[in-house]
């Protein structure tokens, strides 16, 4: 147990390995404008798609550990990457020494929550990063809750980049954006919802929707996310009340602050000041 954690209630974290987490960070505020927020985008080593395990496991519980030392009791990995390849092992052994009183949660299962009642055809496409599509977590956590769906995986390694590069309106854009979405319609033509299984596809919305046929639906994370926190806050009063509330969001990169606050803009309407931190 770590002792030296601020007790005091604090804001709810939201990580991401870049820009995409702020997708989520959107969603949630539209549902929870009240509570006070810290996003931390590891930009400088961005992206996570392609590392190993270990790899995106340790930057992970780095930037969890750093947000419970800046004050959250409760931290959203808002990367499907982290949340498949290191929220189950930061959950059943890291908090239990950390402190079993804090939480980690992930996008994964509050997605795979809805996606049953969503589909009529039974068979669901994911579009993600390499890490996600290999870890198998959608398949996973889709099967436990909706045997009867069959999922398909299509990695999408050049779109993270793309947008990280701020190229997402640009021409090239278009070539993988219909590579993938053509790909994945090849591999199963009975799919009727699409997962953006990465929270930084939304941001490729415009360009995803002129190459998915009518009648598929895109389904992009930051709205079930939300309700799934909604959901838990009521169910946990004890977490609840250890979060604080006067609607302040706070921004941290691990890269430069100057470049972060130019991109979000492609995320954010607003603009925002943000703060530089190092993870190590
Ligand atoms: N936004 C992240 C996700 O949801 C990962 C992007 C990356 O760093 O590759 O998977």
């Amino acid at each position: 147990m770590d002792d030296k954690l601020p007790k005091t209630p604090g804001p709810i974290g939201i990580f991401d390995s870049g820009y995409g987490g702020l997708t989520i960070l959107k969603g949630i505020r539209d549902l929870l404008p009240q509570y006070d927020y810290i996003y931390l985008g590891d930009n400088a080593r961005a992206p996570y798609g392609s590392r190993s395990f270990d790899v995106v496991y340790q930057f992970t519980r780095q930037a969890v550990l750093k947000l419970f030392s800046m004050g959250c009791h409760l931290v959203i990995l808002g990367c499907n990457t982290a949340s498949a390849k290191a929220l189950r092992t930061i959950q059943q052994n890291d908090l239990p020494e950390i402190d079993p009183t804090r939480r980690v949660l992930g996008v994964i299962r509050p997605t795979a929550e809805i996606i049953g009642e969503l589909t009529q055809t039974r068979h669901v496409g994911i579009l993600a990063t390499e890490g996600t599509v290999k870890s198998e977590s959608y398949n996973m956590e889709i099967q436990k809750l909706w045997p009867d769906v069959e999922v398909t995986g299509v990695a999408c390694p050049l779109w993270v980049p793309i947008i990280e590069n701020n190229e997402a309106e640009g021409d090239g854009a278009d070539y993988f954006v219909r590579k993938r979405i053509n790909h994945i319609l090849w591999r199963d033509p009975n799919i009727d919802t699409l997962i953006l299984g990465c929270t930084h596809y939304p941001i490729l919305m415009p360009k995803i929707k002129q190459y998915v046929p009518d009648g598929i639906r895109i389904i992009a994370q930051g709205e079930y996310v939300a309700s799934s926190l909604k959901d838990y806050l009521l169910r946990h009063k004890d977490m609840d009340a250890r979060c604080t509330k006067q609607g302040k969001v706070q921004y941290f990169t691990t890269e430069n602050t100057a470049k972060f606050k130019d991109n979000a803009r492609i995320f954010l309407p607003e603009g925002i000041d943000v703060e530089h931190l190092d993870l190590e």
